[in-house]
């Protein structure tokens, strides 16, 4: 059999192949930047942070020793993954915005064994390499890859037509990287993909001290100042920018009023970037606001979930109550 032939069986396709994929292209990558940076309380949208080198920047951060999340997340789902399993049911579409190729993914592929699993990241290059690893080592499982913002409509065909009962996936908490009103949003627009017998896996990180917050977003070895650096790299390379790297630090400070951590680039001194033909000034110390992690209880997630029309159906948490995952079914 040839690489190229898809292992997927007929009821296993749930990419709909009619609509055109939205991948957020050059000109809108530039608008934003031109936006953020025009605009009062200079920010830069974060899915940008993102690119491959950033993905794998990302994926450095969640094993540095500050970073709790990862570890105590995985922790969380080997603890419970028979009664995870046994929620989830068998033979289900997974379908992970945001993917990775890592430990919490493959817990799920391996003891769960769903009929399909779509990855769905901006990054095409990275989520290419994701599917051929995970297709190495899990020969036998249909992987259809979709390349695509996933705060944007996904093209899947509707959920009543797909085979098999459907279950997202969302990890990392990711989820308070938005507002809690575009939690809202995304979730609600989640449900719609999941359908009425949807069910969504999601890691929430809970509020805490705010000296372990700000460590674990801003870490010793500097992998996360790296992180949040490389999206200006990655400006002056495909925006034809002028940031000078070495006069941006990265900070991390806890807003407890907004239950969130925030990530910022802090200009060291008086300067002009241009980007894209555009000047944009900058006074000494005029951050750019890069990225925010929401934190949040248990209670105020439930809220949020029912918004978006989940029920949250079990929550499993580490003894120190650092992290939760959580069960949602559509309700
Ligand atoms: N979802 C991760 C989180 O909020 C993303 C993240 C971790 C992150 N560290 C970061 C984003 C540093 C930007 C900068 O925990």
């Amino acid at each position: 059999m040839s690489s190229d032939v898809s292992l997927c069986s007929p009821s296993g396709l749930v990419l709909d192949r009619d609509e055109p994929t939205e991948v957020a292209g050059e000109n809108s990558f530039l608008e934003d930047v031109w936006s953020g940076l025009a605009s009062d309380g200079k920010t830069l949208p974060c899915k940008y942070l993102y690119d491959e080198v950033g993905s794998r920047l990302f994926d450095d951060i969640c094993e540095v020793p500050e970073y709790y999340v990862t570890r105590t997340e995985i922790a969380i789902l080997q603890e419970n993954l028979d009664e995870i399993v046994d929620r989830l049911g068998t033979a289900a579409t997974l379908i992970e915005p945001g993917a990775g190729s890592g430990l919490k993914t493959r817990l799920l592929l391996e003891h769960a064994k769903p009929s399909a699993y779509v990855p769905v990241d901006i990054s095409g290059a990275y989520l290419a390499g994701v599917a051929a690893t995970l297709q190495a080592d899990f020969p036998e499982l249909c992987i259809e890859p979709l390349a695509a913002d996933f705060t944007k409509p996904l093209p899947l065909v509707a959920p009543e037509l797909d085979g098999s009962p459907r279950v997202l996936y969302f990890p990392g908490s990711t989820i308070g990287n938005f507002t809690p009103e575009e939690a809202i949003r995304l979730l609600a627009q989640w449900r719609h993909v999941a359908g009425e017998e949807g069910k969504l896996l999601i890691g929430v990180d809970l509020e805490k001290d705010a000296r372990v917050l700000e460590a674990a977003y801003d870490d010793a070895a500097g992998v996360t100042a790296a992180f949040n650096r490389n999206l200006l790299t990655r400006i002056n390379r495909e925006l034809d920018g002028t940031f000078d790297l070495e006069a941006f630090t990265h900070r991390a400070t806890y807003n407890r009023r907004r239950a969130r951590v925030e990530m910022h680039l802090d200009a060291s001194s008086r300067q002009t970037v241009h980007v894209g033909g555009r000047a944009f000034e900058f006074a000494a110390g005029e951050s750019i606001h890069t990225e925010n992690s929401h934190k949040y209880s248990l209670a105020r997630f439930e809220r949020i979930a029912s918004e978006a029309g989940w029920r949250v159906d079990r929550v499993w948490s580490d003894a120190d109550e650092l992290f939760s995952e959580q069960l949602l079914v559509a309700s």
